[in-house]
This record gives structure tokens, C-alpha cells and sequence, in this order.
């Protein structure tokens, strides 16, 4: 179950990154990079990562036209990475595109609805009522999936209904994870490991339960015990 839970190397530099990676130790075998990380320290820090045998889930949800999105999804398949992010908003031809250019080793992972925007922040993108940012998610999921995605990123509230909508083989990845009776931060719902694993979720990724614990080693251990529960 280990290289099923992704932790999220929310920092601001390599070092800051590889310090962490150090302390939660070889259990963890898959880490996320994200905006910032990437942002401040390019392909070097995915590089490190592969060089110590880990993989690499790059979140830089990718939303450009369908040419610029394919180059990118090329250099990251080339950087080694495993699972990539893509906003489904950026259209079907855009999808087509990343899927074509994606190489069998990388997964790309659908974004559908982030979920900072609730309805009246989609009615304002939309300029149309949204009665249900949930249906729109799906909406989106069935795009992902007509597009070729073996793949898509959902809270695990709605991994169940992705998991049906994407269909069976598919990679379902959630955040919003924490242990039983732990501080939630500022995500609004959260879930368990092994709730995630029961709705049909493939992965999970953990960030400031296993970053911010005093013992990050033995957080991660914890979070693969409730993992593991899910069997
Ligand atoms: O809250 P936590 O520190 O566990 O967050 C882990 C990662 O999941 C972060 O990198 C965050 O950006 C990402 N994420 C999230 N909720 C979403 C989408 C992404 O927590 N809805």
C-alpha cells in the first residue's frame, strides 16, 4: 500500500524538498511536486527525486492550447515523471492532444472542478446557472475520459462517481486526506486513507499530515496502517 499514498512536497525550495524526503524515509517511495516547488526549482528538483528511486506525481495542471500543452506533456513523459496533471477545462482538443503525447509511462490525471469554486464561482465562469458543481465535475470526467485519459484527480467524496464515470483501470487520485480525529488545515472535506481506498480511489496524497508531523516517518506509517484497513 506505500506506493499507493503520495506525499506532497508543499515547499518552497529543493533543499527544504529533499530534507523532507530524507526524514519520512524509504517506506515512501512517490512524491508530489507542485506550483511553487516547480516554479522555484524546475526539472532539477523531479531529477533528484528520480535519482533516488522515487517516483513523481508533477501537479502543475497544465491548461494552455492543445500544441503548447503537448510539448509540455512530451518533456515531463521525458523527465521521467508518472502522473501529470491537465485541467479538463482546457477543452477536448487540448486533452487529445496531451493524451497523444503523453508516452506509456505517464499517467495523465484529468482535473475537473477544483474544488476552491463552488457554484456562484462557476456561474460567474460559466455565465449560466450552476444548480450542481458536482454534475459539472462529472461532466468534465466523461470529457476526460472520451479524450483518452487513463486518469483524474477528484476529492474522495466524489471518487466513487468518478470512479464509474472513468470506468475500470483507471488511476482516481485524492487529496484531502488526514487520520481520524486529526486537524482538517483549510480543506473544507476530508477524508481518511482507507474511506478514499474504499470509494474507489488508486492513490492518495497526503501533505501536512506527514510534512508538518514531528516524526514524518512514523506519520506516513500511520496513514499506510489506515490505508492498508481498507482490504
Ligand atoms: O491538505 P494537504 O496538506 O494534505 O494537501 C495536500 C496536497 O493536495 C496539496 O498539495 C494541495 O494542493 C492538494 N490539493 C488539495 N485539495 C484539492 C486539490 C489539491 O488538498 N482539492
Amino acid at each position: 500500500m506505500n506506493e499507493r499514498v503520495i506525499v506532497a512536497l508543499d515547499t518552497r525550495s529543493a533543499p527544504n524538498a529533499l530534507e523532507l524526503v530524507d526524514r519520512i524515509g524509504a517506506r515512501c517511495s512517490f512524491y508530489k511536486v507542485g506550483l511553487e516547488l516547480y516554479t522555484a526549482e524546475g526539472p532539477a528538483v523531479v531529477q533528484s527525486l528520480r535519482d533516488l528511486g522515487k517516483n513523481v506525481f508533477l501537479d502543475v495542471k497544465l491548461h494552455d492550447i492543445p500544441n503548447t500543452v503537448a510539448g509540455a506533456t512530451a518533456r515531463a513523459g521525458e523527465m521521467g515523471v508518472t502522473f501529470l496533471t491537465v485541467h479538463a477545462m482546457g477543452g477536448l482538443d487540448m486533452l487529445r492532444a496531451a493524451s497523444a503525447a503523453a508516452p506509456p509511462s505517464l499517467t495523465l490525471l484529468g482535473v475537473t472542478v477544483l474544488t476552491s469554486l463552488d457554484e456562484a464561482g462557476l456561474e460567474a465562469l460559466f455565465g449560466r446557472r450552476v444548480e450542481d458543481a458536482g454534475g459539472e465535475a462529472d461532466r468534465l470526467a466523461c470529457m476526460v475520459r472520451q479524450a483518452g485519459l487513463r486518469g483524474a484527480v477528484c476529492s474522495a467524496a466524489e471518487a466513487a462517481r468518478v470512479r464509474r464515470t472513468m470506468g475500470p483501470g483507471s488511476s482516481i487520485v485524492t487529496p484531502g486526506i488526514r487520520l481520524a480525529g486529526e486537524a482538517v488545515h483549510d480543506q473544507r472535506r476530508v477524508r481518511t486513507a482507507a474511506q478514499a481506498f474504499r470509494d474507489g480511489a488508486t492513490h492518495v496524497v497526503v501533505g501536512r499530515s506527514v510534512t508538518a508531523a514531528r516524526d514524518p516517518a512514523a506519520a506516513f506509517a500511520r496513514i499506510v496502517t489506515d490505508a492498508e484497513s481498507a482490504r
